[in-house]
């Protein structure tokens, strides 16, 4: 079997982190979301990666390289515009070959992996199998309709009236059929070719599509919530360590962990809470489910529940809360304007001001 991991797309609801690097390597716990699902891939027993690249490609290459740190052997295949992950899918094809495959969302964060999946697909072989998972807004997802005996017969791309609240989230695995489905539909009227509409086609030929309902944590990282929240999870699980240097006059409380080459000075760490390799934190509080990427300076500020990435700088602020903080950002207070009031007023004017 092979996996076909898809961190193309054009990230429009991570914008402006987007505009300048690939959401698939935004850190959750300082690591790229994108690893943990390559180390799920690995786990699964899978070797042979496919990885659908856009317009992040070098970014995406740099970071993954052959995939061998993985375990994995990785293939890039490029997709020249975000049409799709049905297209992701018909432009893979010589790749997957007539092989069964796995197909893994690059910007989602599945706990506990995907070997149930997996598992599910090898003992049942059907045609298809979804990853399910209960959401309050099903609305924004493509949704599945299952039958008594819980069989998928009928999937609906963001609908507006959803038949019930079953997300198709994460990972799919699929059957060389698929591909006849990929083939045979048209773009949807966001000019893109659905995975769900592909679904759709196998079943209307009575394909055999099961789904695979998960309960655990499953968080998709396209947008800022769900980044803290897949941040803050992991955070829950960190194993605390000190491998930099932690001066006598500041405190570490909880989980924290201080990283190779990073420096807490007269500050205050409220763990959860992981401080990335050279950084440095001066006369700061670090609050809860925050991790600060590598060489970054916090000095005299305050922080929690957010993620910053490398070589920013936070000086003089209080409170940064629930905050994605891009890279070689620098925050700061605007200097103080002196408070007055500049008036050109009219003959017989009648003004109140509160100072
Ligand atoms: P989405 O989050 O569905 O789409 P997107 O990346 O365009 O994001 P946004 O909605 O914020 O604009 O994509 C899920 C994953 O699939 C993600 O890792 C990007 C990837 N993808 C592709 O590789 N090719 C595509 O054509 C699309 C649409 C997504």
């Amino acid at each position: 079997m092979k996996a076909l991991v898809l961190a193309g797309g054009s990230g429009t609801r991570l914008r402006p982190i987007t505009h300048t690097s690939a959401k698939q390597l935004v850190p959750i716990a300082n690591k790229p979301v994108l690893f943990y699902g390559l180390e799920a891939i690995a786990d699964a027993g899978i070797k042979d990666v496919g990885i659908v690249v856009g317009e992040t490609a070098a970014e995406i290459r740099e970071a993954v390289g052959d995939g061998s740190a993985f375990g994995l052997d990785v293939t890039y295949i490029a997709q020249p515009e975000p049409l799709g992950l049905a297209h992701a899918v018909l432009i893979a094809r010589e790749y997957l070959g007539d092989e069964d495959f796995l197909m893994y969302l690059g910007d989602n964060f599945i706990v506990g992996g995907i070997a149930p999946l997996v598992d599910e697909f090898r003992v049942h072989a059907p045609d298809a199998q979804l990853m399910l998972t209960r959401v309050k807004n099903p609305g924004a997802y493509g949704v599945a309709t299952l039958s008594a005996d819980g069989r998928v017969v009928a999937l609906a791309e963001k609908p507006e009236r959803p038949e019930s609240d079953l997300a198709v989230v994460g990972a799919y695995l699929f059957t060389p059929v698929v591909h006849e489905a990929v083939r045979a539909i048209a773009p949807s009227d966001r000019g893109e070719l659905e995975i769900t509409d592909a679904l759709q086609w196998l079943l209307d030929r009575g394909r055999d599509v099961r789904p695979t309902v998960v309960t655990g944590y499953w968080k998709d990282t396209g947008n800022v919530e769900d980044m803290l929240e897949a941040n803050r999870c992991v955070l829950e699980i960190l194993e605390p360590a000190v491998e930099g240097v932690v001066s006598a006059d500041s405190q570490l409380i909880g989980r924290v962990r201080v990283c190779a080459g990073a420096e807490v000075r007269g500050s205050r760490i409220v763990g959860p809470a992981l401080i990335g390799p050279g950084s440095v934190v001066t006369d700061s509080y670090v609050g809860p489910s925050t991790s600060i990427a590598e060489h970054c300076r916090i000095t005299d500020s305050e922080i929690e529940f957010s993620i910053v990435l490398g070589h920013s700088s936070i000086t003089g602020v209080r409170r940064v809360d629930a905050s994605l903080i891009g890279c070689h950002v620098e925050v700061a207070p605007a200097p103080r304007v002196p408070s007055s009031h500049r008036f050109v007023l009219g003959d017989h004017s009648k003004i109140r001001i509160s100072s």
